[in-house]
């Protein structure tokens, strides 16, 4: 490497400067954390020589921290478990695999080393299970580490490297009544500067590396540092030797707005103070083990958080600074498996003693408290995710618990935190976003006394899209105003081939489009076959017996004909909907299209029974003012299940505050009204919103239904409603379908067997958006650029009159510039329409290459809800509809 390139390093302002000879003194350390990933294949490896190699030219001596091969701590910990002696010669078997194949690629033959800890292990691990302690765990455990420093000691050999037991450098503090477990499985270090230390290492030589996530205690016995431990390792060593940085090499470059694998265009925290970076960790983001902040934090030890696979990243860095007065959203971030414990005692108002009562029942369980939040009779408190209890032990706090106050207990919740600056001050601004909880129970609300994150905790349905709406409402939105916000992980992420890899349909048509727009400012355009794709995956499932689409989504006759063609029955909402399916498809019959009106009037409901179709009513009011109309017919009814999904609160259509269905308890007043009239109930249906990512949401709905069954004898359809929802972002995971019909087909299955002989039930759904929007785009040329303040505009020749969802609802949809596909994004622009409406914006902040006047704009995910809702406003056509049909 030149000295040109080194000064590019990552690190380059904190070098001494390589033209000065050292001479005497202690030797400035930098400790290096690798994770699982980052050791386990033979070009990691070389990523890492290369690494300590640039720190020893710029003067440092390095200590390297390991952690076992990814993969392998979760075999031992079945190992720990009680596998039989056949599971056990196999995890042994798998282990031996990683690590042979890996000597293999790094053409290396195991040292005698590695070879001597094998046996070890292989004993050790033959032991019988029964009456392993937490002590026997440990030493069976710490093998994963064991084995990955004997490897990697070989690897850096040619650099002089020397393996450091981490048991001879890290004692644990030992704290009085501590469990077994707590203190072999999970302890805490001494992170007390350790001059000796120092200089036993800078006398044995430059470069040293060790086994993350051990230590031992006073007798010398193995420790464990507790999960992702291998972080607070090098934490801990980092503070002993007093080092001048403590680097985290991971699989990721660096901290994000938030979790990149929920929100892809989360942004790159470029730096952090400490108390920031310790919340964000403490709160969620996975990247750094929180316990391993303090130690170095301590004494000013700035963290370096790096990507193994793209060593020229600078990821994050975190490092003392006054912690920035300005009101600020950080990150959005949240923990899974969280229970909540809801602890009720009217007598406790003003009942001195009660908290400490209770607490001292947590406190004897060694059950560590979270979140807590109070109100005159009620205490909420979340556990602390980390510490895990065995489930017999739990029963019993629970018992002993409930001896002094009512308890409830929630589990599968999820903790959605806002981390940043004043974020009391805050509160106004968070009203727009905390908008999205309405409808949504909130377990518990907390503030960190520290002002410094305001937390939520929801059930695990809900947190993906409400942390994605969070993020875009207060980072995405205003990202281009804040200079500490880096590139988001798409922009990292996503190398050129890739994206041509898992492009969408339109990438390779992009000539094709071109072709079609030539004459034209802006149109909608249909690719049928990707329409029919998405009618043959859903015609695929075991589960549902019957596909209708919903045509509010989408109407156009070449949709219509195309999905009838794939056998699709149809959903329609209105009298109008019905005539139009009627006039496009001519071979359908009547009773193929459920008509599911809401509000509508009466002439709306008679026209449908002379046509045939198949009614669903979804109110009293027609049955008890117009029961003549449904005489001898067969029809469904629409139920409230009282459980709404959907990505915003408008699109949510069940429970109290929506407008559709019949509450279950009205439902026996509608089977004897419709009785009087001879009338029979053949189907029961629901739909609980739109944009529903949770794949559970189908089977819950099948639950309630069910149990409804035995009120409705001649029932022999359950309509689960659409609602599936389409990847938005590029990257982003869909939908699992899978998952759906697996949990949907077992319930069919089970309910069938049990109704026994002469009674089937068969499961329907009606979606609109899975069938069209990915079919669909929106196209517009480019009318003007604008730079003012600090935005760049580009102005599209349609806007909100052609696609009002990002107005309405803040969705998002991808743009792209069709006119410079090849060209690097390199510019953030807000892309407008030409409305006079300040919120004619279809998408804020977007990474795109520069623009031109003229340049085609394409809007992805525009095949639903586009078009259909669309206006004339400012006597602005919306754009014109065309189909690709090859
Ligand atoms: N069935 C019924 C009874 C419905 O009300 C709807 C949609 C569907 C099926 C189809 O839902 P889908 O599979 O498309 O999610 N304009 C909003 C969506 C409103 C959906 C209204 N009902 C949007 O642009 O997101």
């Amino acid at each position: 490497m030149s000295k040109d390139q080194r000064n590019q390093h990552p690190n380059a302002n904190l070098s001494p400067d390589p033209n000065t000879d050292r001479g005497p003194g202690p030797v400035p350390w930098i400790v290096m954390k690798f994770g699982g990933t980052s050791v386990s294949s033979a070009d990691r490896w070389n990523t890492i020589s290369e690494q300590v190699r640039l720190h020893l030219e710029d003067g440092y001596g390095v200590v390297v921290v390991v952690s076992a091969l990814s993969g392998v701590t979760n075999l031992l910990n079945r190992l720990c478990g009680s596998p039989d002696s056949a599971q056990r010669d196999e995890i042994i078997g798998k282990i031996e695999l990683r690590h042979s194949a890996l000597w293999d690629s790094l053409e290396l033959a195991p040292s005698a080393l590695f070879s001597q800890l094998w046996q070890q292990f292989v004993a050790l691990a033959g032991n019988r299970p029964e009456g392993r302690s937490p002590a026997a765990h440990a030493e069976l455990l710490s093998f994963g580490e064991r084995l990955s420093s004997a490897l990697g000691a070989s690897v850096l050999a040619p650099l002089g490297c020397v393996l450091q037991d981490a048991g001879r450098m890290l004692q644990i503090v030992e704290i009085p009544n501590q469990s077994d477990r707590q203190k072999f499985l999970a302890s805490r270090c001494d992170d007390r500067v350790d001059s000796d230390l120092a200089a036993r290492l800078a006398a044995e030589g430059r470069v040293h590396l060790t086994q993350g996530f051990i230590a031992t205690d006073s007798a010398g016995a193995t420790c464990l540092l507790g999960r992702g431990g291998s972080d607070s390792s090098a934490a801990y060593l980092a503070a002993r030797l007093q080092a001048a940085l403590l680097e985290i090499w991971t699989d990721v470059p660096g901290m994000f707005s938030a979790d990149p694998r929920v929100v892809p265009d989360a942004r790159l925290l470029q730096q952090l103070s400490f108390s920031e970076a310790q919340e964000l960790a403490s709160m969620g983001a996975s990247v750094l083990h929180p316990p391993s902040i303090k130690p170095v934090q301590a004494r000013g030890i700035p963290i370096s958080i790096r990507d193994t696979t793209r060593p020229d990243q600078p990821g994050t860095r975190i490092e003392a600074r006054s912690q920035s007065s300005e009101a600020q959203v950080k990150g959005v971030v949240s923990r899974n498996n969280i229970v909540v414990i809801e602890m009720d005692n009217p007598a406790m108002w003003r009942q001195a003693g009660f908290l400490a009562d209770s607490f001292a029942v947590f406190k004897e369980f060694g059950i560590s408290v979270d979140l807590i939040a109070t109100s005159e009779s009620t205490v909420t408190v979340t556990l602390d995710p980390d510490s895990s209890i065995e489930d017999e032990l739990f029963s019993d706090f629970l018992e002993k618990l409930s001896l002094l106050t009512r308890v409830q207990l929630k589990t599968h919740c999820v903790s959605i935190s806002l981390v940043g600056n004043a974020i009391r001050t805050m509160l106004g601004q968070l009203s727009g976003a905390l908008d999205v909880f309405q409808d949504r129970q909130v377990h518990m609300v907390t503030q960190s006394a520290n002002d410094l994150n305001l937390t939520l905790v929801v059930g695990e349905e809900h947190a993906e899209q409400l942390v994605q709406k969070l993020h875009s409402l207060l980072i995405t939105a205003a990202a281009d105003l804040r200079n500490d916000l880096g590139p988001s992980w798409l922009e990292l992420t996503l190398p050129a081939d890739v994206r041509v890899k898992s492009a969408p349909w339109w990438y390779e048509r992009a000539d094709a489009l071109h072709g079609l727009m030539s004459e034209r400012d802006s149109a909608f355009v249909y690719h049928l076959e990707t329409a029919r794709a998405a009618a043959r995956r859903l015609q695929a499932l075991d589960s549902i017996s019957r596909v209708l689409y919903s045509i509010k989504a989408n109407h156009h006759p070449a949709l219509l004909a195309a999905l009838a063609q794939e056998g699709l029955g149809f959903e329609c909402v209105s009298l109008a909907e019905v005539l139009h399916v009627l006039d496009c498809v001519p071979d359908i019959k009547a009773r193929e299209i459920l008509f599911t009106p809401n509000f509508a009037p009466r002439e709306e409901y008679a026209r449908a029974m002379d046509l045939g179709v198949t009614l669903t009513i979804d109110s009293l009011h027609p049955l008890r003012y117009w029961p003549e109309l449904f005489a001898g017919h067969e029809l469904f009814l629409r139920v409230d299940l009282d459980a709404g999904y959907g990505h915003h609160k408008k699109v949510i259509t069940a429970g109290a505050g929506s407008k559709f269905g019949i509450p279950i308890d009205h439902l026996p007043e509608a089977a004897s009204l419709l009785a009087a009239q001879g009338a029979r109930v053949v189907g029961l249906h629901t739909h609980s919103g739109s944009g529903v990512t949770h794949a559970g949401a189908w089977r819950e709905q099948l639950q309630r239904l069910v149990p409804l069954l035995g009120q409705f004898p001649k029932v022999r359809v359950l309509d689960l409603g659409g609602g599936l929802a389409v990847p938005e972002r590029p990257r982003q995971s869909a939908m699992d379908l899978e998952v759906m019909d697996q949990e949907l087909h077992a319930l069919v299955r089970a309910q069938n067997s049990a109704l026994g002989s002469g009674r089937e039930i068969e499961v329907w759904m009606e979606p609109g958006r899975y069938l069209a929007a990915e079919s669909g785009v929106l196209l517009a040329r480019v009318t003007q650029l604008k730079t003012k303040g600090d935005y760049h505009y580009v102005g599209l020749a349609t806007g909100m009159n052609s696609l009002i969802r990002p107005a309405l609802y803040g969705a998002y949809h991808h743009v792209v510039n069709l006119s410079a596909l090849e060209r690097q994004p390199d510019r953030r622009y807000r892309v407008v329409g030409p409305i006079c409406e300040s919120g004619d914006v279809i998408g804020e902040a977007r990474l795109l290459p520069e623009c031109a006047e003229g340049d085609l704009m394409l809007v992805s995910n525009a095949g639903a809800y586009g078009r259909v809702m669309s206006s004339s406003y400012n006597m602005r056509p919306p754009a014109e509809e065309l189909i690709l049909d090859s």
